[in-house]
């Protein structure tokens, strides 16, 4: 087991992968430690789907690229193919790693808090908070994932772009009414070396009062 901040600093979103399989085995592990992340009231409103099927990988990809060729605005590539292309590709790579962990989550319906909305909250005010937290609980255990991957020399990348086709992603794996996806994390052992991407000075992004 490599320093955590050795795992934390050479982790990279790799998006091309050798063909070797991923043991079951591998991945179980991997979800059995990522799931100790915290959790806003320890709701563990995770729940993962992991796709090795080739077929039900090119069907997701499929609707990914259709739902993109209705926006193509979005991208400025309204007229150029080759930039709807590209972010077609970002969006689809998954498709040729070993396997996609698909990342879903059961949103808060925070009940109690009707007691704040009688009081006058708004309703935006306790949704905000409700997708708050499970949005950065789902990000804690997405992490994990990541780091714990690297660790065992997988590649992965954090995807959120197979979002845009989420309904019929959550249609096509047969998913509980009640999950929604989160997020998409192919991996397999790493078949590019990509270079780090620059991040901010610290000066820019870190105050001490
Ligand atoms: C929430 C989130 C969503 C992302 N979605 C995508 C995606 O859909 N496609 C993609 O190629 N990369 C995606 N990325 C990867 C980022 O582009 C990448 O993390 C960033 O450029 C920094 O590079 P690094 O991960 O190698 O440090 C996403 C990352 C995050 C955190």
């Amino acid at each position: 087991m490599a320093e955590l901040s050795e795992v934390i600093l050479k982790r990279r979103s790799v998006r091309k992968y050798k063909k070797e399989l991923i043991p079951r085995e591998d991945i179980e592990e991997i979800i059995k430690l990522s799931v100790w992340a915290p959790s806003a009231i320890n709701r563990q409103m995770w729940r993962f789907v992991v796709i090795t099927e080739q077929s039900i990988k090119d069907q997701i990809a499929e609707a990914i690229s259709k739902k993109l060729d209705e926006i193509p605005e979005v991208f400025g590539a309204e007229n150029n193919k080759e930039v709807l292309d590209s972010i077609k590709w970002f969006s689809t790579f998954f498709k040729d790693a070993p396997a996609v962990i698909a990342v879903f989550y059961i949103p808060d319906e925070g009940k109690p808090w009707q007691k704040a909305l009688d009081k006058g909250w708004t309703e935006k005010k306790v949704v905000d908070i409700l997708y708050n937290q499970d949005l950065q609980s789902m990000g804690a255990v997405i992490q994990n994932i990541l780091l714990i991957a690297e660790d065992m020399g997988y590649g992965t990348c954090w995807m959120t772009m197979p979002l845009v086709a989420s309904k019929e992603i959550e249609k096509i794996l047969g998913v509980d009414s009640s999950w929604k996806l989160a997020a998409f994390i192919p991996m397999g052992r790493p078949d590019e070396d990509p270079q780090a991407q620059p991040r901010l000075p610290l000066e820019e992004i870190l105050k001490f009062v």
